[in-house]
């Protein structure tokens, strides 16, 4: 065997960092009670909105994720003979990937569709005649579509749960779930309705909530935790930055949101800074707020983590992933764990993976 004169083939590979490890999730584990309730209601629905979603489901979601990131292999595959289709009608690597990653850690078999040209689609079948076919061919759906109306023009025809990866400019729910578990894995006490004020966090936002379905999404789930954030500021010069309604609905449920231009003036004061420079404009994705770049140079402050949810640009620079700043890393590892927990919720009664009883069957 001839083998290239290279250096990185005789390095050993490295460690996983602090932040991959399972002491975090352990912590966060131990630091929520158990109650299974919430769960249960999750049995047989579809995961559409982060509208959807209560404090005390989040974080009883969070709480089985952390209990599966923190568990290295599961003895009893809890989704052993049921089939996930995975239909993404638009290119991914973190969620598809983390949900078929999920999937198969949980046992169960996929059918997966990554070109919407081989199937019906591409011969003029409606999306209710697809769902149609769906429910006889698996047990759930995750749905990545650049059409925002798509998933919904599917309800009606669906008899098993569907689960949006990623609907055009409208949401992206469980992206959102993975960066409030980061956050949470980070500071487990932002979990506390009561968290003390001066230890509220403040995040900053770049990019634009009404053209990025991941900070729709994110700033929902975040209204949730209000009483733990002191601050959003969105930063951004583009214009049009919400929706008509959009900041009113976000401020009317206790997020206090702050629009900024300038980031190195802000940097200094954000304890997590969340960017995302992928952003629909018309009917195609664009890079958007290049004007806003975080390198090794930026005044991050001390202790502050840096989260980015998509295919990275220039806009976050290569040479941050070697500092404690990294997050973006764990935040996409996560996202496999708060997928196993909705996944398992969706599919199998949570009475049947948890060691709790089902209280509704005392
Ligand atoms: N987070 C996310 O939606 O990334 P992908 O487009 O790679 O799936």
């Amino acid at each position: 065997m001839v083998v290239p004169n290279d250096p990185q083939l005789e390095r050993p590979l490295q460690p996983k960092d602090g932040t991959a490890g399972i002491e975090r999730p352990r912590a966060l584990f131990e630091s929520l009670p158990e109650d299974p309730r919430p769960l249960m209601s999750l049995s047989s629905r579809h995961v559409v909105s982060s509208r959807q979603f209560d404090r005390d489901t989040l974080l009883q979601v969070f709480r089985l994720a952390a209990q599966f990131e923190s568990t290295p292999a599961l003895l009893h595959p809890p989704l052993a003979g049921k089939i996930l289709i995975s239909a993404f009608y638009e290119p991914s690597t973190r969620t598809r990937l983390s949900f078929e990653s999920a999937w198969h850690r949980l046992g169960g078999d996929i059918m997966s569709i990554t070109d919407p040209k081989s199937t019906g689609m591409a011969k003029g079948e409606s999306l209710s005649d697809i769902a149609e076919m769906f429910n006889n061919y698996g047990d759930v759906i995750v749905l990545r579509n650049s059409e925002a109306g798509s998933i919904y023009e599917m309800l009606d025809s669906l008899r098993i749960p569907i689960i949006n990866a990623g609907n055009g400019i409208d949401e992206h729910p469980t992206q959102a779930m993975a960066d409030v578990y980061a956050m949470l894995k980070w500071r487990p006490e932002l979990a506390r309705p009561d968290l003390p004020a001066a230890e509220r966090i403040r995040i900053g936002i770049i990019g634009v909530p009404s053209r990025m379905r991941t900070v729709r999404s994110l700033l929902l789930l975040l209204t949730l935790f209000s009483s733990s954030v002191e601050e959003v500021v969105i930063l951004s010069r583009e214009d049009d930055l919400f929706d008509e309604g959009q900041r009113e609905e976000l401020a009317g449920a206790g997020l206090n949101i702050r629009v900024a231009t300038d980031l190195d003036g802000e940097l200094p004061g954000l304890d997590v800074v969340y960017i995302n420079a992928i952003a629909w404009v018309g009917d195609t994705f664009e890079a958007m707020g290049m004007d806003m770049r975080l390198t090794p140079d930026s005044p991050l402050k001390e202790g502050a983590i840096i989260l980015h949810p998509l295919a990275r640009g220039e806009e976050l620079s290569t040479d941050l992933d070697k500092t404690p700043h990294n997050w973006y890393f764990a935040q996409a590892r996560g996202a496999v764990f708060i997928r196993m927990a909705l996944l398992t919720c969706m599919v199998r009664r949570i009475s049947e993976v948890m060691d709790t009883p089902d209280p509704s069957r005392a």
